[in-house]
């Protein structure tokens, strides 16, 4: 039983997704004996021109692909392999710039490129994800930057709705309270909520291996 785990923050140090993600791996290790695969890609980010590659090998026939073009479709299959052989699935993704890092939707549009991802294949159909995300702000309703986040909307609609797993989302907001002198009034709330996605995470990561020893 495998668990595949996609980091994206571009910091290890203080990192809040990873931090959360670490308490879903502690639960879900403390309940099985699987490996969990990581692939990290805020640390060790994919070639930039993979996408483009493997998109234009798409619309060449076969023998007539370039070597980068096939290397390019190689890559995304090895990527989407490691994908399908997982029973359950986390994927960490901070709020950069008001949308998802640029990193993680490289990864996304390369696993669409394979036949397998792409939509209308609904390829984790019942498979559990959890995506933990972390927002240095606040989105909350009523909230003057309501609705700017793009990145949780988007994240639920490819993992949820176009991959069709199962989906279990952890948040953690206003991670810049504790450096951002104008939001020092937040501090005790940003705690607040670190602590409780990390709960989350735990709770999720147990449900995770539970779930997974269920079905096999
Ligand atoms: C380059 C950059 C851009 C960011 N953009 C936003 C943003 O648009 N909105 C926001 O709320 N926080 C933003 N943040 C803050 C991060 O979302 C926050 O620090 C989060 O905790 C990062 O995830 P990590 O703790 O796992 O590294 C940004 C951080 C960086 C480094």
């Amino acid at each position: 039983m495998t668990l595949l785990r996609v980091d994206s923050s571009i910091r290890t140090d203080g990192s809040v997704t990873r931090e959360v993600a670490d308490a879903l791996e502690e639960a879900w290790s403390r309940h099985r004996t699987g490996p969990v695969v990581r692939r990290d890609l805020g640390r060790d980010p994919l070639l930039a021109q993979a996408w483009a590659t493997a998109v234009a090998a798409g619309s060449t026939p076969e023998a007539q692909r370039t070597p980068q073009q096939r290397a390019a479709v190689a890559f995304a299959a090895a990527l989407a392999d490691e994908v399908l052989a997982a029973d359950a699935i986390v994927v960490t993704s901070p709020l950069y710039n008001f949308g998802v890092p640029h990193h993680l939707k490289a990864w996304i549009d390369l696993l669409i490129t394979d036949p397998r991802l792409g939509p209308g294949t609904a390829p984790l159909a019942g498979r559990p994800l959890a995506l933990v995300i972390a927002r240095g702000g606040g989105y909350g309703p009523g909230t003057p930057r309501a609705g700017w986040d793009h990145a949780t909307p988007y994240l639920r609609q490819i993992f949820g709705e176009v991959f069709g797993a199962d989906l279990t989302v952890v948040e953690a907001e206003l991670t810049l309270a504790a450096v951002v002198p104008a939001m020092a009034a937040l501090v005790p709330e940003a705690e607040r909520l670190r602590a409780r996605a990390r709960e989350l995470a735990a709770e999720a990561g147990r449900a995770l291996a539970e779930r997974v020893a269920v079905a096999a």
